[in-house]
């Protein structure tokens, strides 16, 4: 666990005492395919369940996995069934994810986005997206596989090494690719990479979260095998450094959060989603705690080490404070006056309250909140984004109480966030003539398809996590029952379109890889809740203050 200051004794990076809360399931000499595991929620220890739960999800959990009968699972016979015999989905599953392995010489170091035959255009389908392998990497490691996850980690990191340029622009030394190919040349026989760091992606961004996501994958790896060698390489040191130097450079910041171009995550389409996008400010946090745990204390990280301390501390207090809306909050800024100088104001950022939108009122339930897209002097993002909220809860940026909060606004938004397909990527939709201006008329991005509201199997394996984490299981096996009623008569698609996602997305990829490799990693993760710990950070009682629900803006 982290010492008084986040910080960590310098010789242990991840100790084994940590090592041991989470990493249980190292000891139960798995099979090779998760699928012939027989073991039920039952048979686990107490200690085992409470890994992840937090003081909070203990009780309910309990009350879910009660000794001597699953019925405490508010659920079908089929989905009761599930913890016994595999669904059939999961093989299936395990074969496309298999097939949409990429080699290098002979070693697989990643998966393809997309194995679609059927589709005309293949655009950049077939290369490894680094976010897009966090998934497909999470389930190898889940399987005991994890060998591919190590080749993934190092490849991407000599392509970090490369000179990356855009027209006369160098771009910084740190900067991970959003995606890399491998060609193989039969008559030489030889395999060369081409990676791409934005400077040929749709719109020339480049994507911020992929160095996020490469150091979380690095953690993930670290804890699953308690192999730290890799992660103490002068290599893998010097590539934490390099990511993390481009984000926690000096500059004329007055926030603590990171600025973003539009585009340049998940969401790799102009969106609206520039200034400061929930979804990168989650991973920002959740890399930082990870590169914490791993990073040297010796003369080169140990400057970093105290950096990343200080921006922590700051950037919780601002997440927690000022992107976080409920009922109380939402009143409040309803309310609020407006041209406030000083540091006494209330309205600190200047948000008119007219330019809250009429939906958010309705939306707003009586219990629950969560984190909006943005803020930034008189803007307010007040759009719901799944994957920036469960990595709040995941890396423990949300309170105990804000998880919650999170859990149960999904709940009682079930129908508009979850509908017949886990998950939208954002609520609500954007339309009309505000369509035309924030995505410069997007002819992919219609309301309600892809970005723009679109529904996304891939982020059932971050929900069924957040469910775990706040001891909510129950709410991941509803998702993953409807995932469990398409995903596979509609070949995996990429994305599903409309209002309750029943449509199949316009122009989605089918056998898209990371939507297969995140049910694969939901099922796991509910069947053996000690996996949790890869991807999730218990909370750090030294990242005060916990700030009560609707006081934040007035202290
Ligand atoms: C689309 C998605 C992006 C994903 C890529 C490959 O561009 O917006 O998030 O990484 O496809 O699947």
């Amino acid at each position: 666990m982290d010492g008084p200051t986040g910080l960590r004794n310098v010789s242990s990076i991840c100790s084994i005492s940590e090592m041991d809360d989470y990493d249980l399931s190292k000891l139960l000499n798995k099979p090779k395919l998760n699928i012939e595991r027989q073991r039920s929620f039952d048979e686990r220890s107490l200690s085992e369940l409470s890994i992840g739960v937090t003081r909070l999800g203990l009780d309910n959990y309990e009350s879910t996995c009660s000794p001597g009968g699953r019925s405490g699972f508010d659920t079908p016979a089929s989905s009761a069934r599930n913890s016994f015999e595999p669904h059939p989905m999961v093989a299936e599953a395990w074969e496309a994810l298999r097939r949409s392995l990429v080699f290098f010489r002979q070693q697989p170091v990643g998966t393809i986005a997309a194995y679609d035959h059927a589709s005309e255009e293949v655009l950049n389908y077939d290369q490894v997206f680094v976010r897009d392998f966090v998934p497909s990497a999470l389930a190898f490691l889940m399987n005991g596989e994890p060998e591919i996850v190590k080749n993934f980690l190092l490849k991407t990191l000599q392509l970090q090494g490369w000179e990356k340029r855009i027209d006369r622009f160098k771009l910084g030394e740190g900067a991970m690719p959003a995606s890399f190919k491998v060609l193989h040349d039969p008559v030489r026989k030889s395999d060369t990479i081409i990676a791409d760091f934005g400077e040929s992606a749709i719109g020339r961004v480049a994507p911020v979260d992929s160095g996020f996501w490469w150091i979380i994958l690095l953690r993930a790896y670290t804890k699953s095998t308690g192999d730290l060698s890799l992660a103490e390489t002068s290599e893998c040191q010097k590539g934490m450094r390099l990511i993390l130097a481009l984000c926690l450079s000096e500059g004329f910041d007055t926030f603590p959060t990171l600025l973003c171009a539009d585009g340049c995550s998940m969401i790799d389409r102009r969106m609206g989603i520039y200034g400061y996008p929930i979804e990168i400010q989650a991973l920002f946090f959740m890399a930082l705690r990870c590169a914490l745990a791993m990073l040297k204390h010796d003369a080169e990280g140990k400057e970093f080490v105290e950096r990343i301390v200080k921006r922590l501390h700051a950037l919780s207090y601002h997440m927690r404070s000022y992107f976080w809306l409920d009922f109380q909050q939402l009143n409040d800024i309803y309310r609020y006056k407006t041209e406030e100088y000083s540091h006494t104001a209330v309205n600190k950022f200047n948000v008119i309250p007219d330019s809250i939108p009429e939906w958010v009122f309705d939306f707003m339930p009586t219990r629950g909140g969560y984190f909006i897209g943005n803020v930034s002097p008189a803007r307010m993002d007040f759009r719901w984004f799944a994957l920036g909220n469960c990595v709040a809860i995941l890396a423990s940026l949300a309170t105990p109480e804000q998880s919650m909060a999170i859990m149960d606004l999904i709940e009682s938004r079930w129908e508009e966030l979850v509908g017949e397909m886990p998950l939208k990527i954002c609520y609500p939709a954007i339309e009309s003539h505000e369509w035309r201006i924030v995505t410069g008329c997007d002819p992919k991005n219609t309301r309600w398809s892809y970005h723009n509201g679109g529904s996304w199997p891939v982020l059932l394996w971050l929900l069924t996590a957040a469910c775990i984490k706040t001891g909510r299981p129950q709410i991941a096996r509803k998702a993953i029952d409807l995932a469990e009623s398409r995903m596979l008569k509609d070949s995996w698609p990429e994305y599903y379109d409309g209002k309750l996602g029943r449509y199949v997305g316009k122009q989605a990829r089918k056998y898209q890889t990371w939507s297969i490799a995140g049910y694969l990693v939901a099922k796991m993760l509910l069947e053996d809740p000690s996996h949790l710990g890869m991807i999730s950070l218990e909370e750090d009682k030294q990242m005060k203050p916990v700030i009560k629900r609707s006081s934040s803006w007035t202290c």
